[in-house]
This record gives C-alpha cells, structure tokens and sequence, in this order.
C-alpha cells in the first residue's frame, strides 16, 4: 500500500565511490513517489558535483551547514524537520563512527541529531572496514537506536577486493524504504494497555510492580507508524506521552478493565502489555494504615482478567497477549495463549540479568498457532516496530480469513 502523501526522503550522500549509484538511487526515490532532497558530505562533492544532485532532485543540494544563503531558505533545522526519512546512502565508516557517537560536526550530521526522522543506513566500504570491530560495534548502537540498515551486499569491490561492503543496488534500497513506508494498518482501531497497576492499601499506599511502561509505548508508536488508531490505556509511568490517538490513564487494575471494556467493542486489535496486577487488597482502608500491630495480614482478592475477557468477546478483535515469566518461558506462554483463546502472545524472559522490565532493551519469542518468531534482544523501539511489522501480517491473514 502506498503512503498517502509523497514520502519526504532527505538523502544524505557519504563520500565513497558508491555515491555515483545514489545519483540513480533519487530517481529510483522519485519513480516510487517520493519527494527527495540531497545533503551531501564534503568528501562525496569529491566524487559527484552537487550539480549532478540538483539535477536529478530537482531541487538546491546543500553541503554545508555554515552557508548563509541556503540557511536563508530552508534551514537545516527545518529540514530535519520536513524529513519523514534520512535516508544515508552511501553510508561510509567514517560516517557511521561519527553518527554513533552522536557527533556534530558538519551539516549531515547535524542534521542527523536534529530530526526525528526514521534513520535508513545503506553502508558501503571496503571489505576489512566493514568487518573492523569498531564498525560492527557502531552498527550495532545504531541498530540498537532503531535505525534500518540496508546491506551492504557481498561482491566485487571497487578497491579490487571481494567481500561484505557493497551498497545495495538503488533498486532494492529505492524498494526497501517504499516497503518500511507502507501503511498496512490504515485506519485499523487498536487498542493496547502498558505500563503498571498500583492498588491501593490505604490513601498512600499500593501494591505495584517494576513495569516502566517502555514496551507498551514503544508498541503504541509503533502501531501508529504502521496507520493504526492508537487508544492507550496506561498505568501511571514516567515517560512522555507517545503521540498516539487517545491517551487514558488509569490508576488500578479494576479502572485499567474499564477503561478497556468500554472501548474494547470497536477495535480489531487488542494488546495488553501492561502489568496488571492479579490481586488487589481486599478493601482498602480509609486512612492510613497505623504500624501498631507486630504482624499486618493482607487480604487479596483476584483481579478481573482484562485479556481473557476482550479474547472471549464475540466477536473478539485480533488479541495479542505478553507473558512474562521466569521460568519455562516458552511452555508457560503457550499454555496462555490456549487457555485465553489468544490470537498471538510475545513470551518474555524477565526476573534474570537481561529480563524485561525496566530496561532499555528486551528480546521476545512470539508464539501463534501454529508458528512462533524469536526477536533477539534489540532496544524496545526496534523490537515494537519488528513485533508491530509481525501483528500487522497476522492480522490480515486472520482478517482476511474471517471475511
Ligand atoms: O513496561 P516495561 O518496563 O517496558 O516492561 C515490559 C513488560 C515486561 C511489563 C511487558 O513486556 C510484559 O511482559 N507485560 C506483561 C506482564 C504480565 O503481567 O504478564 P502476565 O503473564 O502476568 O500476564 C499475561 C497477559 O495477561 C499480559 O498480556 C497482561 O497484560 C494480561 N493480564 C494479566 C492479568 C490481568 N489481570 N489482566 C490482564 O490483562
């Protein structure tokens, strides 16, 4: 499915001789109705004129970010922001280094730091460059910030020596980028909890649990790139809202299962990430507990179980449940995903050193029936879009199944 809009594709230019292919690689961009404008490294003016660039573009290619005319124009910070993609292509070592270590010294890079752009790498170099530690550990901090990395293919070398480096043909990045584009959850209402569940012993106390909400949100955006209708309903977190189509918060598990309840009829897509506490205390107390007694005994009672109850719906959306264990991760989500009638369930490993709360990174194996995909462990913001990527394909096969 095509974007609605021309993708606005900001093509940065490294210096490599495979900057002669990106001069391809904007027509390939503008066929597939993308508009693209070209910022080129000092060093790739070394190996094609801006001109060339211009041409082709249609548009003034800027190299400098200390250039009073072109900043009269469009500035470099509202060209970070016209950006849907930078797109960097060739992406030299150099290049990458300095990305990684989030330096700013010229106007690609700059740029680099001030959009919010989605970031596509396409590397070319030479072959013991590529495999160089210090480039493979650069790669992986990108990969890790979410950044796509297209390639770089096996072959021939410029430099006479054969090996991983080559830039991708502009056909198949021109493809890549169209793909990574499309919107296969236009206009699909999902509906997704995240975070924690606090329930109240007295006014100032609660049970809780580590759930930073991280996941959740990522997941929300993630569905949101992808064209879906995002209703969140989140525990309480310290993150930023993500910008999503409406935002609830909740407090409780039982304010948390009404919330969801409530909306839960119209959507096709349902993801419970949160944390929801399986009990909550009895009956609070009024006022704040007194620490008179040698002994306190907590009585709890079970809490709804919010996905069960949206998965037994009828008809139920596309329910998509998380199951963090501790143990038997693999057995224990399995037997979730039956018992609750599950449409998909992303099994986590939490508890041990890498586990899944709190942290920045995760790794997850998602199980349906009849298939399972395990996510090694990246930064929560590419594992929602790889897990967001994974529920849309299922979803439509399901949708299409049941029509
Ligand atoms: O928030 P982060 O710090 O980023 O951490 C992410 C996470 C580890 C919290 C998340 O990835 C995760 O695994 N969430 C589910 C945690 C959990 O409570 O698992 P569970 O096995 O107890 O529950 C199974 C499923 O049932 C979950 O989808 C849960 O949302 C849902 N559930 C559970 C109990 C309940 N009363 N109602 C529910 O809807």
């Amino acid at each position: 499915m095509m974007h609605q809009h021309a993708l606005r594709v900001l093509l940065g230019v490294g210096g490599g001789i495979a900057a002669y292919k990106s001069v391809d690689l904007v027509r390939r961009l503008k066929e597939r109705g993308c508009e693209v404008r070209v910022v080129m490294t000092k060093a790739a003016t070394g190996f094609v004129t801006p001109l060339t660039f211009q041409a082709v573009s249609g548009h003034p290619v800027r190299t400098t970010l200390l250039d009073p005319a072109a900043e009269a124009g469009m500035d470099h910070i509202e060209l970070a922001r016209w950006a849907e993609r930078l797109l960097i292509a060739p992406a030299t070592a150099d290049l990458m280094a300095r990305l990684a270590a989030g330096i700013a010294d010229d106007l690609l890079t700059t740029l680099a730091l001030a959009t919010e752009a989605k970031l596509t790498l396409a590397p070319a170099m030479n072959q013991v460059m590529w495999r160089h530690p210090a480039t493979q550990a650069n790669l992986e901090t990108l990969r890790g910030r979410g950044a796509c990395i297209l390639g770089p293919g096996e072959g021939q070398q410029a430099c006479g020596e054969v090996g991983p480096g080559r830039m991708l043909e502009p056909l198949e990045i021109a493809e890549a980028l169209r793909a990574s584009a499309a919107r296969p959850l236009a206009g699909v209402p999902v509906l997704l909890t995240a975070g924690p569940t606090r329930e109240p012993l007295d006014p100032v106390r609660f049970l809780g649990n580590r759930s930073s909400g991280r996941m959740g949100y990522a997941l929300a955006e993630a569905l949101t790139e992808l064209g879906a209708e995002v209703a969140l309903v989140t525990g309480p977190t310290a993150l930023p809202p993500p910008g999503v189509s409406e935002l609830i918060r909740v407090e409780s598990a039982l304010e948390m299962h009404a919330a969801v309840m409530a909306r839960a009829a119209g959507c096709g897509i349902f993801v419970g990430t949160a944390a929801v506490a399986d009990y909550r205390p009895v009956a609070p107390a009024r006022s704040k507990i007194k620490k008179d007694a040698e002994e306190l005994t907590l009585g709890l009672v079970r809490n709804p179980d919010i996905l069960a109850e949206v998965a037994a719906l009828s008809p139920a959306p596309f329910s998509v449940g998380f199951a963090a264990e501790t143990d038997h991760v693999i057995e224990y989500a399995r037997g979730k995903l039956e018992k609750k009638r599950l449409s998909m369930i992303a099994a986590n490993h939490v508890g041990g050193e890498r586990g899944g709360f709190e942290r920045a990174e995760n790794a997850l194996t998602v199980l349906w029936d009849g298939g399972s995909r395990a996510l090694p462990m990246m930064s929560k913001a590419q594992l929602a879009r790889e897990l967001a990527a994974l529920i849309a394909d299922r979803y439509k096969e399901h949708h299409a199944a049941s029509t």
